[in-house]
């Protein structure tokens, strides 16, 4: 079951071009391609008469012609020729997914096209703001299902065990969790005082000494997640002090798409408040998020399989507490969703 009523990344914005790209997305399959002005098409990828996949067939013209019988549709997904037949038939036409370009990426409402809502996209703070520079981003496969990579990124502690080489670092293993919860998401954080800044992070940070951390891990309806690294000078941190001038922020912005049940599409890139055009920093930082997500799908395809051929009951820990209440707000969520569609 997933939540509809909202965007998910369907790809990269550089990377769909005039030509018909395959996506399956929620179970369901898409393709997806670009006019020649620059509009997304995203269409239900079988053609209406005998359901090949319109990816097999042809970009012409704005128009993708199904490549067994030559019917023909716009981005709009209307048929516009039936090339074996004198006329269109009556009410020919391919499902259409409402797509809006944003922040690199194409996102795709999965909903009801005429549910269609721009204004739930989620906003990304100082996304072009002077001073804030950003990674090219990448993205991965994952074979699991998507709420085990949202369990993930809602679970500080486990950098301690997983990313023993870049994240983990002094108190990450046993500080205790904070959690808070609202309409569109959860927040797990902590601080951790007065500790050595771990070695991803340390080559960036902008002053010198020990460093008060705060992990800030945020998931929101219905798969992003936010994961905030924030360093200030030892003494200048903690829930109720203003963030010093010297404060270092890293984000890390995570998409997570469900193709199915057992498969995800796991999208990324990093922001941070310094170094706005240092290409250097940039590739690094790139480099260190494939390599801990590299490390991540490792765990989470082997954790997938593990769930899913379980011989023995599970037990949940006070560190999965984060992760259970997102779970628990997007079944709310989809059940309302089920419900209202019903009616
Ligand atoms: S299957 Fe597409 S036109 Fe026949
Ligand atoms: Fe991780």
């Amino acid at each position: 079951m997933y939540l509809r009523d909202c965007w998910y990344v369907a790809g990269w914005s550089k990377q769909i071009g005039q030509r018909l790209t395959p996506v399956r997305m929620l179970g369901e399959d898409i393709v997806l391609f670009r006019t020649s002005t620059g509009e997304i098409g995203a269409l239900e990828d079988a053609c209406p008469h005998r359901k090949l996949p319109l990816s097999k067939g042809s970009l012409r013209d704005d128009t993708v012609v199904c490549g067994y019988h030559g019917l023909t549709f716009n981005h709009h997904g209307a048929c516009v020729a039936a090339p074996t037949q004198e006329r269109v038939p009556t009410g020919a036409a391919v499902r259409r997914y409402p797509a809006i370009e944003r922040y690199g990426f194409v996102w795709l409402w999965m909903g009801a096209a005429d549910q269609a809502d721009e204004s739930k996209l989620i906003s990304i703070e100082n996304y072009d703001a002077p001073g804030w520079g950003r990674t090219e981003g990448g993205d991965m496969p994952i074979a699991c299902n998507y709420l085990y990579i949202v369990d993930n990124l809602l679970d500080p502690a486990h950098v301690a065990w997983v990313h023993v080489g870049s994240f983990a670092g002094a108190k990450t293993e046993s500080q205790p969790l904070r959690i808070d919860v609202n309409s569109d998401g959860v927040v797990v954080w902590r601080w951790m005082m007065d500790t050595p800044a771990p070695a991803y992070y340390a080559p960036l940070i902008k002053f010198e000494g020990l460093v008060d951390r705060k992990q800030h891990y945020e998931c929101v309806l219905p798969s992003i997640g936010i994961n905030k690294s924030i360093f200030s000078p030892a003494g200048h941190g903690g829930p109720d002090k203003p963030l010093h001038d010297k404060t270092y922020i890293n984000i890390s912005y995570n998409f997570m798409t469900p193709v199915d049940e057992d498969n995800s599409r796991y999208y990324w890139f990093q922001h941070r408040n310094t170094d706005p055009d240092d290409a250097a920093i940039s590739e690094r930082m790139n480099a260190g998020a494939v390599m801990a997500f590299t490390e991540d799908r490792e765990v989470l395809e082997a954790v997938h399989l593990g769930m899913k051929q379980r011989k023995t009951p599970y037990l949940d820990l006070a560190l999965d507490a984060g992760a259970l209440r997102f779970r628990k707000l997007l079944k709310a969520r989809i059940e309302a969703e089920t419900a209202q569609a019903a009616a």
